[in-house]
């Protein structure tokens, strides 16, 4: 029952020490040059994994907030990819699966472009810049990733949405052969997010490409991702392979699961508890067990930027 699926998303975060890429990627050469010399090769199996591919990217630092950016580790294991399994670690573990080249997103609905584009045909007119975001889940845990990518707006505006176009709506790829997690009933697929035009068209709105300084680990949504950092977790979804603009409001998969828990808008409100849990607070994964557990901030503290987008509404209602 979908219900009680939705309960999985509340598993309590492991925690770990906060551990610098570089820190990382030495220990990681480390233990691969201890264990080989030791002719301990099993062990050493996930060390050696080859990195992923380098992305430059600009920081821009206008968007980026000041927080310690959490571990590359805990950022890449620590995730919420159902089309991979419920479990945090499914997605590191299962997502292998995923073909993300080649890829191509069709672009529809009420614009005068349309069509369907291959990934390099979607980027090519957009410089990469890195932003470091707040990532505040609805199951309390929060992260702070050094994303790359650049503003959903830029990318909508090339396909010159016509004035009927009130809201974006966006579909991930939906293949149980490459997604395992499809095979199961816990959500309806594809997954599916929606977002009204205005929030779509907010600067700090992204479409993501990579992470820490490299392309997007297949478990983080690649090979492209939305990133809303003023809103719960739910609404970045990943691996899109569709995007329209619609009339009306697109239906929204936690939405579609679960309507009395999950709205359209999704704003982070310390304000309003989700139905068994309240919202005023959060855990960030990695941080010391002192420093672990904050209060939420409205709209993720991101409200200086987006609250106006939501002048006049009822946000108990509209949650
Ligand atoms: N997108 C798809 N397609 N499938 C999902 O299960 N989970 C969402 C969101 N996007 C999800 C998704 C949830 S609940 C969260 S909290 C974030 O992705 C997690 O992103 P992360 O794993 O990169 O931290």
């Amino acid at each position: 029952m979908r219900h009680n699926s939705l309960s999985l998303l509340c598993h309590r975060p492991a925690s770990s020490e906060i551990t610098p890429e570089r820190v990382y990627l030495d220990r990681r050469r480390w233990i691969a040059a201890a264990t080989a010399s030791l002719a301990f090769r099993g062990a050493a199996r996930a060390a050696e994994a080859p990195p992923l591919a380098k992305l430059a990217a600009t920081r821009n630092a206008r968007y980026s907030v000041t927080d310690t950016a959490s571990a590359y580790e805990d950022i890449t294991s620590y995730n919420n990819f159902y089309e991979f399994g419920t479990g945090k670690g499914d997605p590191q573990r299962n997502a292998g699966t995923l073909r993300t080249q080649p890829w191509s997103v069709t672009i529809g609905g009420e614009a005068e472009t349309r069509g369907t584009y291959t990934l390099e045909d979607i980027l090519k007119p957009h410089a990469l810049e890195e932003r470091v975001y707040r990532l505040r889940c609805v199951e309390r845990w929060s992260m702070v990733i050094p994303w790359i990518g650049f503003p959903l707006g830029d990318l909508l505006r090339r396909f010159k949405p016509t004035s009927n176009a009130k809201f974006v709506a966006f579909r991930t790829l939906h293949d149980p052969k490459q997604m395992p997690g499809q095979r199961a009933g816990w959500l309806e697929w594809p997954y599916v997010e929606g977002l009204r035009i205005d929030e779509a068209m907010h600067p700090l709105a992204i479409l993501v490409v990579g992470l820490y300084g490299r392309v997007l680990p297949n478990q983080n949504g690649a090979p492209l991702r939305l990133m809303v950092p003023w809103k719960y977790g739910f609404k970045s979804i990943k691996s899109i392979v569709g995007i329209s603009f619609t009339r009306s409001m697109p239906p929204t998969s936690w939405n579609i699961a679960t309507p009395g828990e999950y709205g359209f808008y999704a704003n982070v409100n310390p304000a309003v508890a989700h139905p068994r849990w309240s919202q005023a607070s959060e855990r960030r994964i990695g941080a010391s067990l002192f420093d672990a557990t904050r209060p939420t901030e409205p709209f993720n503290g991101y409200a200086e930027q987006v609250a106006g987008l939501y002048r006049g509404m009822d946000l108990r209602r509209f949650f």
